[in-house]
């Protein structure tokens, strides 16, 4: 490492080879990329591992099972966790191996180092081991009926031998100390507090040793025994900064964040190891963050348990549902893992709300925000100059500074749903700026500098939102930046610029302009479709995988109550009815053409018959959800509902708005 200043070190778990990645372990791989390259925006010199513990019981029992020997079973798995990080766009600086001789030295020394201080010390142990959660458990944790962990479900072996302990219950209190003094080191706080009860409950000392030789790394000088293999893996992320023998481990050591799913928390990565940390008289990392699971089907989704998809599969699934080229298939399904994992509960993983979000965020807002711009009759080609005295822009300006803020202050906590939430609320700003200010009527009122203060606000704002989300959608964000006439749209180190107003350059040429995200027909989603798409095509450790099917969503499975996120995700626009005719046959359904906004012109059946005549409607300013997934009804095809009233006598009476205001309009 060249680098003799702090970097900004971020760590995924590293993940066991015993089962390929999935959408899961993809997802902290995922929150780990984002967050390094929002850290390199900000010229902060992140350093990004990730990589895989190979030395588990449960690896050379799957390798045993796949009739390979170990080694060539751990490097062809391991491979598979490259190669999807690689299609992922998960731009690591180190894929570290707990195979790797060098980690081996530092476990060793570890165990040397602790066992002169008497942190380790000899002893017997007697209780349970479960290889599927590589834990030791108590009698306690055991129902005995079924001889399964009660919290895991997780079958154990009985297992009593003279072993090594390391003395945790030693460091509860100077843990719980650092805890209290340091409140953003564990998060979030439902977590941290799960942690202090944890402590408070006395930490048990910990056997770290198994009588076995073999596969794994040996107690110094002891080739039957074998270090355990939690003590061993936490180790990896000292080990790559090069302590103790590297003058400049320093550079990376402590990291800044160790990000991870919620099992692996409480016992291992908020008190194991920082008790390790502090035994070796070593710094503790800045924050420990767990997020929650992916459950499909109310379960967690598991690699044991085959069904959860790699992320492969639903990057083809989007390719073939979209047609986008697969880097922007990529971008989607990152930013569905994005924004929709948990920190403080878990979400069901469901390709139905991917693809609600696709349509809804990405191809309706984000991939449509520069079309209706660049793509306009009236655009000039170059971004236009603003005039300076003109304050058209200033409401928008100050959403996209307030959403700068906002997302910043979500990225300390690593919460990468507000952050994106954040930049969503400029390309809302955006879409409401164009409506307000109309530019179409000012071009045809032919008041040229007019229109080019309200492109200038809107190429600008939207440039804004690009770099925002690049970070997230690396791919899309540069083809934003093309359109937009912008070189390096996410340029290391030039944050507190590229956030400021008026970074577009007036005359710079933009790009040709397509829409970034083709819309999805979502109309046969639920039919056969992704059974099909989402099924694994070669997966030679876990042969029983089986595809996803499409499943409830899952603000439908949660309680009563919708957050204002959900919400959110129904766009309510105000639309003009053109026309209105009975349809054959149904006589309370009437067929609509509606205009939702400039060049949206849609269908819609509506079952207001009986309350309406049809000749009453065109010219009638409607509310409609606009982005229904769309319906064939009697045969007509309908695109978006409208909202009506009921009255007691069973009649619809249609929502309108008070005073006219214009198609397209947003109703929240
Ligand atoms: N090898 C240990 C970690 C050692 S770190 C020093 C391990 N490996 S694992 O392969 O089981 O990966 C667990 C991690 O995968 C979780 O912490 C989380 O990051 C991710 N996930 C696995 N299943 C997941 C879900 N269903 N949902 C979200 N994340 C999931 O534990």
């Amino acid at each position: 490492m060249p680098d003799s200043k702090k970097r900004y070190y971020i760590t995924t778990p590293i993940y066991y080879v015993n089962g390929e990645p999935h959408v899961g372990t993809a997802t902290t791989t995922v929150l780990a990329d984002a967050t390094t390259r929002y850290r390199r925006l900000r010229g902060d010199n992140p350093y990004f591992l990730t990589g895989t513990d190979e030395n588990a019981r449960k690896v050379t029992e799957a390798a045993q099972k796949a009739g390979q020997d170990p080694q060539t079973f751990v490097d062809a798995v391991s491979l598979r966790f490259v190669e999807t990080w690689k299609f992922l766009k998960c731009d690591y600086d180190v894929f570290f191996r707990t195979t790797e001789e060098r980690h081996r030295q530092v476990v060793q020394a570890v165990f040397e180092r602790l066992r002169a201080s008497g942190d380790i010390y000899t002893g017997t142990y007697e209780g349970w081991y479960s290889v599927t959660d590589e834990t030791f458990f108590r009698d306690s944790d055991v129902d005995a009926a079924t001889g399964r962990v009660i919290e895991t479900g997780a079958a154990v072996e009985r297992v009593s031998e003279d072993t090594y302990f390391f003395r945790l219950s030693a460091y509860g209190e100077r843990l719980k100390a650092h805890i209290l003094a340091n409140p953003d080191f564990l998060q979030p706080d439902t977590r941290r507090n799960e942690v202090l009860a944890f402590i408070d409950q006395g930490l048990r000392d910990l056997n770290i040793t198994q009588n076995r030789s073999g596969w794994g790394i040996e107690v110094p000088g002891e080739p039957n025994r074998i270090i355990y293999v939690w003590f061993d893996a936490l180790i990896n992320y000292l080990t790559e900064s090069g302590w103790p023998d590297s003058p400049d481990w320093r550079t990376l050591w402590p990291a800044d964040v160790h990000l991870m799913g919620k099992e692996i928390f409480t016992r291992f990565h908020a008190t194991l190891w920082p008790a390790m940390l502090i035994a070796l008289g070593l710094p503790l990392p800045q924050h420990v963050v767990a997020h929650g699971w992916w459950l499909i089907g109310g379960e967690k989704g598991a690699k044991s348990k085959g069904n959860i998809p790699a992320p492969q599969d639903v990057v083809a699934m989007l390719q073939e549902r979209s047609g986008a080229p697969q880097e922007i298939c990529v971008d989607a399904l990152r930013y569905y893992l994005l924004r929709d994992i948990q920190f403080s509960s878990d979400a069901e993983f469901s390709p139905d709300i991917l693809l609600a979000r696709y349509n809804a965020d990405l191809a309706n807002d984000l991939g449509n925000v520069l079309n209706r711009v660049l793509g306009a009759n009236f655009f000039p080609g170059t971004i236009p100059t603003p005039r300076a005295d003109r304050n058209i822009t200033a409401k928008l300006r100050e959403t996209a500074e307030t959403s700068v803020r906002d997302y910043e202050a979500a990225l300390e906590r690593f919460d990468w749903g507000a952050a994106l939430a954040a930049a969503w609320r400029i390309v809302g700003g955006v879409n409401d700026f164009l409506q307000e200010t109309a530019p179409w009527k000012l071009a045809k009122a032919g008041d040229t500098e007019a229109v080019g203060d309200v492109l200038y606000g809107a190429l600008e704002a939207t440039r804004i939102a690009a770099l925002l989300v690049a970070p997230a959608m690396p791919s899309a964000a540069a083809e934003m930046g093309r359109q937009l006439g912008v070189a390096d749209i996410a340029a290391e180190g030039g944050w507190a610029e590229a956030t400021r107003w008026g970074g577009l350059a007036p005359g710079t040429p933009a790009g040709a302009s397509s829409p970034i995200f083709p819309r999805i027909d979502t109309r046969t989603a639920n039919q056969a479709a992704p059974k099909k798409e989402m099924q694994k095509t070669v997966n030679p450790t876990n042969p029983t995988f089986s595809p996803i099917a499409p499943t409830e969503s899952a603000t439908s499975q949660a309680s009563d109550t919708i957050t204002i996120d959900d919400f959110a995700r129904v766009q309510l626009r105000i639309a003009d009815i053109l026309t209105a005719e009975r349809i054959q046959g149904a006589k309370k359904l009437l067929r609509l053409q509606i205009r939702v906004g400039d060049g949206d012109e849609r269908q819609l059946v509506a079952g207001i018959a009986e309350s309406y005549a049809p000749e009453d409607l065109p010219g009638k300013k409607i509310v409609v959800v606009a982005n229904l997934q769309p319906a064939t009804i009697r045969g007509v095809q309908s695109q978006g509902m409208l909202l009506a009233a009921t009255d007691e006598a069973g009649r619809a009476i249609l929502l309108a708005p008070d005073t006219p205001v214009a198609a397209g309009s947003k109703v929240k």
